[in-house]
């Protein structure tokens, strides 16, 4: 049976690394917010290109702390995306705020920078682009806009560590950037953990406070606060990840490069990597119109597939309450009918991604 996603491989691999960066933070004395916390957050802000960074629980409250930071809340407009996880938008509601929706672009499934400008009210106040997939959107377009109409930008690099758009890296291009470090993730942990990034010195004051009852180093709550902070342990084990993130990205590359070519000739829409970008590849997501037979085809022979996204999130119950109707994204609705990801983690092996390849060259020729 052939999985999207599986970690025991690795785990294998990394086994004796990772429970010693367990045992010893068993052994500091210290679980919550010591020195590899501070240590983890420098490094990868580092890493990222930005000045600070602040370890928090997930991706979503780093998402939520972010727009808190910025002073994003009631009645104010956040325009994202509506193909990109649930966490994204949930972030944005949990803040209080509005999420606006702009469709995506056919080829890179990112956010359409060309449609943002028409959406923008007096109540706009940030764009939050998602470099979706391993793939950062258009920042040069989303910066100019925002600068023009005098919004703020949050990125959500939760799929894209290491990903850059003209030499810079995903994260680095905004007020403040948000990320996970989910199991699943290019740099994930075994659990769940997330960022914020900033070059600026007072929302980086303002984010270790709110991560932590909005407190300051005495105890003294000078903001209302949140417990969102990252773990020691999660820090140790993500320090340790955080050597070989070239080596993950440089193996999903190269099994993207065998996908690439063992697949052009299907009728299979492969992903398109922009050319003043790299693409990390978190997911290799393809597209064909008769996607649901392909992948119950597949799963007769075993190979299991996710789709990312099935289904819209301004199509979600959850979100009724903003008033989106069937037609009003048009290609994100059309995609989203159409996409599938196929398996692509460090550890995949390229026997099961010929399998994989394999399988789908048989299916297309039975389906055609
Ligand atoms: C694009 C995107 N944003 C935000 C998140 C939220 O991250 P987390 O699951 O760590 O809350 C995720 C991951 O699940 C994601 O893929």
């Amino acid at each position: 049976m052939i999985k999207s996603w599986e970690y025991k491989a690795e785990y294998e691999h990394e086994k004796e690394e990772i429970l010693a960066a367990v045992e010893e933070v068993l052994n500091s004395g210290c679980l919550i917010l010591g020195s590899k916390v501070k240590k983890f957050e420098q490094d990868f802000a580092d890493y990222c290109g930005t000045r600070y960074g602040v370890g928090v629980d997930n991706g979503t409250n780093a998402i939520f702390l972010a727009l808190k930071a910025l002073g994003i809340g009631e009645n104010d407009e956040v325009i994202t995306v509506s193909n990109t996880a649930v966490a994204t938008v949930s972030a944005i509601v949990s803040a209080g705020a509005i999420p606006v929706f702009v469709d995506i672009e056919e080829d890179t499934f990112l956010m359409d920078t060309h449609k943002i400008e028409r959406l923008i009210t007096a109540q706009t106040k940030c764009i939050l682009p998602v470099h979706l997939f391993g793939q950062c959107v258009d920042m040069d377009e989303v910066n100019r806009i925002a600068k023009q109409y005098r919004l703020r930008v949050i990125e959500d690099c939760a799929q894209s560590h290491g990903a850059t758009y003209k030499n810079r890296k995903a994260g680095s291009m905004s007020d403040i950037a948000a990320t996970s470090f989910y199991p699943t993730k290019i740099l994930g942990t075994y659990g769940d953990g997330g960022m914020v990034l900033t070059n600026d010195e007072e929302l980086y004051s303002k984010l270790t406070r709110l991560r932590f009852y909005g407190m300051d180093a005495t105890g003294h709550a000078l903001v209302h606060g949140y417990n969102c902070r990252l773990d020691e342990i999660h820090a140790a084990i993500l320090l340790k990840k955080l050597r070989h993130i070239e080596n993950y990205i440089s193996q999903r590359r190269l099994l993207a490069d065998h996908y690439n070519l063992l697949l052009k000739n299907t009728d299979l829409v492969l992903p398109v990597e922009k050319l003043d970008r790299k693409h990390a590849y978190y997911l290799y997501v393809v597209r064909h119109a008769k996607r649901d037979l392909v992948l119950s085809e597949l799963k007769k022979k075993g190979i299991h597939l996710n789709i990312h996204y099935p289904r819209p999130i301004h199509m979600m119950d959850a979100y009724k309450n903003l008033h989106y109707k069937t037609g009003d994204l048009p290609v994100t609705e059309r995609i989203a009918n159409e996409i599938f990801s196929l398996p692509l983690y460090p550890s995949f092996s390229l026997e099961k991604l010929q399998v994989v390849t394999d399988s789908l060259q048989e299916i297309m020729t039975k389906i055609q």
